[in-house]
């Protein structure tokens, strides 16, 4: 699958520039997502992969350019301007590159959170449930929801347990539970073989696969773990110093001797 300007993209970053007072995080970043695929986008650290995740989910306006969101084919939105809840509300998911749960609430409430973001009543319906029977019911579905995630995901057993209580590549996959919750179809894993085992990683590939295909995603990872990036994605954008400075298929991106540059310094080129 080869990404398109005018193909049917599900997402697209339109020139996107984000300053941070002296500094150009990401500089006229341009892209296009097709539907249904699995892209990566690598660079050394500090080259502006989370901050580009961060403008694409609202968590920054950019300086400069936009970013396009097309849920269905026949319709597209700008997302630039809205707050993350709207942009995760319009169906756009994501994981952080330090996990972020509530460490406190048990897997099911963490996975419940996300689901409350569909909801239609309101919180204070639910205390007043024998007054709101619907927003009750609404409860009870979203928890059954909920469960069911747990399910798919392998994360049953946790249900009730303190999500910080789980072993690390489970917390992951809560995560990514909490933003399937939220019923995305574009979803950004950040980093979300950091600090796994080398079994843990060879996993989630084919998790990667089953959850682009059995809950109909298009997916972007950040990672930098090039086994993983190279195993699952389609194709796969390169940031150095807010840049994008390569783009392409797996192989020609292991074989571009600028990519090799910015990760491994100039010599490593020379004797490659
Ligand atoms: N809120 C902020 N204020 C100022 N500078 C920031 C802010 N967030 C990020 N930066 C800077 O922007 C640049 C890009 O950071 P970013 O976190 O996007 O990199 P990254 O590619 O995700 O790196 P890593 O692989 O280490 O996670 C870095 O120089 C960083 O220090
Ligand atoms: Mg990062």
């Amino acid at each position: 699958m080869t990404p398109t300007k005018s193909g049917d993209a599900i997402l697209s970053l339109n020139g996107v520039t984000l300053r941070f007072s002296g500094l150009v995080a990401v500089s006229g970043v341009t892209m296009s997502i097709p539907r249904g695929s699995i892209v990566g986008l690598i660079g050394p650290n500090g080259a502006g992969k989370t901050t580009a995740f961060n403008v694409i989910t609202g968590f920054y306006k950019p300086t400069s350019g936009y970013v396009e969101f097309s849920r269905a084919p026949s319709e597209s939105v700008r997302l630039t301007g809205l707050p993350p809840h709207k942009v995760c509300k319009a169906g756009i998911a994501r994981t952080f590159q330090n996990i972020r749960l509530f460490n406190n609430g048990t897997a099911m409430q963490n996975v419940m959170v996300g689901a409350h973001l569909r909801q239609r009543g309101t919180w204070w319906m639910n205390m007043f449930s024998y007054a709101f029977p619907a927003a009750a019911r609404e409860e009870r579905e979203i928890a059954s929801g909920a469960y069911s995630l747990l399910e798919r995901l392998g994360l049953e057993k946790y249900a009730d347990s303190p999500a910080s209580s789980l072993p690390y590549g489970a917390q992951r996959r809560l995560e990514i539970a909490r933003a399937l919750a939220t019923k995305p179809s574009f979803l950004l894993l950040d980093e979300p073989a950091a600090g796994m085992n080398p079994q843990e990683s060879a996993e989630l590939l084919d998790f990667i696969r089953r959850l682009r295909d059995e809950f109909s995603l298009s997916i972007l990872l950040i990672e930098h773990d090039m086994k993983v990036v190279m195993g699952v994605c389609e194709h796969i954008w390169v940031l150095d110093q807010g840049e994008l400075i390569a783009d392409g298929a797996p192989n020609e991106i292991k074989a571009n001797p600028r990519v090799i540059e910015a990760y491994l310094g100039k010599e490593a080129v020379a004797h490659a």
